[in-house]
């Protein structure tokens, strides 16, 4: 089964200081689209990385008396390590730093300078450092930066600018045909508006701090930090180079997911340095929410940055990738807390699916020595839950085209609801004593291992080391036939096979004493 190529991109993270919660969503989302992609079929390739230039980069090595270089090493083998820790499956891991994505940035910028799309000006305007942007006196907010909010400065300086007007109309032309473009649809129409108030040119160049790319006819300047950080999304993929398959293959991007801070960096400069690049646009541009603490946004100068390998440590990987996947609804911000992680580790995890798989398992031993049987005619409650499980797969598959990982989760849970109701009805306990009722009590132990069955499935996109213990207490552990999106039929579960009740897969979290 191949249904064609699936290119999913995470942002590139600025290694300024180790990341959060915040920026692990980002990528464990990516990841489990990627995943369920894979699964479902697709050559699926994702990309992540890191963005090592700029002032903020530069100072953040003075602080600590290194050079750009060692500070960004370092924080990268962070990086890398927590995506390690979060079972992050990167095809690709692109840092801004190597030659391979230098030598991309430097062509590109020259190739749009020849062709007159870069032009060299005098230019006077407001500055603000920590986004390294400039802004229209018209865009400040009370004399502020629109983004950040903190003070701007009135920079004067002779600088190379890219003709953003000259692509204005078409990008509009762009979103209008494709209402898909940009996601979720809140996002697409501030997109719209602050196009049509007007873009002036972008200025792609600095001279104020050398930790950069070079302007390749201009070793004064080096390249505005955007230009040279998106332009990650192809030379990752060799655009440009000798060896350019991997650009032949996967663009454009099927994904470029991101919070809603950066979306328009991505629906406004980039398609317009596609278009001048003559390169077909990312077929979508996702823009998630925050992730919110009770003080507000995380960041390091508010002292509130939650530490994903401290979580992972006390909760676990597939359990910090549950709640951040599920908690966090589709194009809203979502707000992080402790005791809603443990509530959903309670409830969903440990309650819900947990005590499914155990007491389902534990019940085939009891009663059959572990030793899954045939099913014969099936009933009513049979048939809703047989429908259910049926008709599940189609409904994640749906959602996770749009990117909805909640509701994706959300949906396997019903299942996971209803195989639990499915229990109480049929209380195998009570078919148990009657000798009568044993083909009865078969069919339903065979219902509720299958349900096991197709629920682990489903679910190993998002808690990707769940299944295999799983399929150990299912005794399925050496058939991977049986694992895959397309054994998602119903009845493809052997009679014969020998289970065998493992640990908890999810040890309450006692919330009576002290965590
Ligand atoms: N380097 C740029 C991106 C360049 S992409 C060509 C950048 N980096 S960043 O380190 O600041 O990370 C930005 C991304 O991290 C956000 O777009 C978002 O995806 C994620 N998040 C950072 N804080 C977050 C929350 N509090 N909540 C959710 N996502 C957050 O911008």
């Amino acid at each position: 089964m191949n249904k064609g190529t699936f290119y999913i991109t995470t942002p590139i993270y600025y290694p300024s200081s180790n990341l959060h919660i915040g920026h692990a969503y980002t990528t464990v989302a990516a990841d489990a689209l990627a995943r369920f992609k894979k699964m479902t079929g697709y050559d699926t390739y994702f990309l992540t990385g890191s963005d090592e230039h700029g002032q903020k980069i530069e100072r953040a090595a003075k602080a600590e008396s290194k050079t750009p270089q060692e500070f960004v090493d370092e924080v990268v083998a962070g990086i890398k390590h927590l995506w390690g820790k979060l079972g992050v499956g990167y095809n690709d891991f692109i840092r801004t730093t190597e030659e391979r994505h230098k030598n991309v940035v430097s062509a590109v910028f020259q190739r749009l300078y020849d062709q007159g799309d870069i032009y060299k000006a005098n230019y006077e305007g407001w500055y603000c450092t920590p986004c390294e942007a400039f802004w229209a006196e018209s865009r400040l907010e009370e004399g502020n930066c629109p983004d950040c909010g903190r003070p701007v400065e009135l920079l004067r300086e002779e600088n190379y600018f890219f003709k953003m007007s000259k692509y204005a109309e078409r990008l509009l032309q762009h979103i209008e045909k494709h209402p898909e473009f940009i996601q979720p649809t809140s996002r697409r129409n501030e997109m719209v508006s602050f196009i049509k108030s007007g873009l002036e040119d972008l200025c792609v160049s600095r001279t104020t701090f050398n930790w950069g790319i070079p302007v390749p006819f201009n070793s004064e300047h080096v390249i505005y930090v955007w230009v040279d950080a998106l332009t990650n999304y192809i030379s990752a993929l060799g655009y440009g180079t000798e060896d350019n398959s991997l650009f032949k293959k996967y663009w454009p991007a099927d994904v470029h997911l991101m919070g809603k801070d950066i979306v328009r960096f991505h629906s406004i400069i980039w398609p317009m340095l596609l278009m001048a690049l003559d390169l077909e646009l990312p077929k979508q541009v996702v823009g998630h929410g925050w992730i919110l603490l009770e003080s507000g946004k995380m960041s390091k100068s508010k002292g509130n940055v939650v530490d994903p390998l401290v979580l992972i440590d006390k909760y676990g990987v597939d359990a910090i990738r549950y709640y951040l996947l599920r908690e966090m609804p589709f194009g809203a911000d979502g707000s992080y807390s402790e005791d809603a992680l443990i509530e959903r580790i309670n409830k969903d995890l440990a309650n819900d699916m947990g005590n499914l798989v155990s007491r389902s398992i534990a019940m085939v031993e009891k009663y059959f020595n572990g030793l899954v049987q045939s099913p014969s005619a099936f009933e009513a409650p049979d048939q809703e839950l047989i429908d259910l499980a049926e008709q599940t797969p189609a409904i994640v598959e749906g959602l996770m085209d749009k990117s909805d990982i909640s509701a994706a989760l959300a949906a396997i849970w019903r299942l996971v609801g209803r195989a639990n109701k499915y229990v109480d009805e049929t209380a195998p306990w009570a078919l148990n004593k009657d000798p009568a009722k044993k083909e009865r009590l078969s069919t339903v132990m065979y219902n509720l291992a299958e349900s096991l069955r197709f629920i682990t499935i489903m679910v190993s996109p998002f808690m990707p080391y769940l299944p295999d213990r799983v399929w150990g207490q299912l005794g399925i552990a050496d058939q991977p036939g049986l694992h895959a999106w397309e054994a998602l039929s119903w009845g493809r579960l052997p009679a014969g096979t020998v289970v065998k009740r493992g640990p908890a897969l999810f040890p309450r979290i006692d919330t009576t004493g002290k965590r």
